[in-house]
């Protein structure tokens, strides 16, 4: 299955993508996972990135497109694939669409996490991640074990969580009804326990 996860910034994307990987046996690729190792690593790709991302701003299209391009040559996403957090523009979409075209592939679905707004900087500002495993937490949702190497994120910052809310209203509007049109959306409620946002995404993709 070929399937894209939209929804604004702690909407619970990266947190469906790794059931949705678990259940269904296709990778996940997170385009905010590669520009961070880029970052770490210190490649000039990663410091330029860094700019747009610690601004809450869409790093430019080129570059992502560029990322999602060489990672779908993988062996592993040959049968499929979760995309999390990209396409995040209609030219990224047109150019993703263009990819697969010339991969002989399609897109499956286009699933779209709906959270308000008023619960996103709380999603967002108590996240914390696991060095070692990548493995997402949540102070008070999903509390991490006592051995976690717990990371904060530097754009989960209060006032960068507002800019990329804001950046995802203004940039990411346009592709849903890019989607709509091609009759891929499949729109989910994001609010209730991981598990239960689970079984709606599975039950809109027809999933038993
Ligand atoms: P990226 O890493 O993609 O960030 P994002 O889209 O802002 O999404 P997040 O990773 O913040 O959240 P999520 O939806 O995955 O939520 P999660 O599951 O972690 O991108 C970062 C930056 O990179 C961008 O700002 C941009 O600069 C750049 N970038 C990336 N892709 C790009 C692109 N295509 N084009 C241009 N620039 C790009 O959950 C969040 C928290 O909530 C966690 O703590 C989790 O435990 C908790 N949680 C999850 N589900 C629930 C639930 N149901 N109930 C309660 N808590 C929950």
């Amino acid at each position: 299955m070929r399937l894209v996860l939209v929804g604004p910034p702690a909407s619970g994307k990266g947190t469906q993508a790794a059931s949705l990987c678990d259940r269904l046996r296709v990778p996940k690729i997170s385009t905010g996972d590669m520009l961070r190792a880029a970052r770490a690593a210190g490649t000039p790709l990663g410091v330029a990135a860094d700019r747009f991302m610690s601004a809450g701003k869409l790093v430019p299209d080129e570059v992502v497109i560029g990322l999602v391009d060489e990672r779908l040559d993988a062996e592993d996403a040959r049968a499929g694939f979760i995309l999390d957090g990209f396409p995040r523009t209609v030219p990224q979409a047109e150019s993703l669409s263009g990819l697969l075209a010339r991969r002989g592939q399609v897109l499956d679905a286009v699933v779209q996490i709906d959270v308000p707004r008023g619960l996103l900087v709380e999603r967002a500002t108590l996240r914390r991640t696991d060095k070692r495993t990548g493995q997402i937490y949540h102070l008070k949702y999903n509390p991490p074990p006592p051995d976690a190497e717990l990371e904060h994120r530097a754009d989960d910052r209060e006032e960068t969580v507002a800019k990329r809310l804001d950046e995802y209203e203004a940039m990411t509007a346009a592709l849903l009804p890019h989607y709509d049109q091609q009759g891929l959306l499949r729109r989910v409620d994001g609010v209730g326990k991981p598990a239960e946002v689970f079984a709606r995404i599975l039950q809109a993709l027809g999933i038993q």
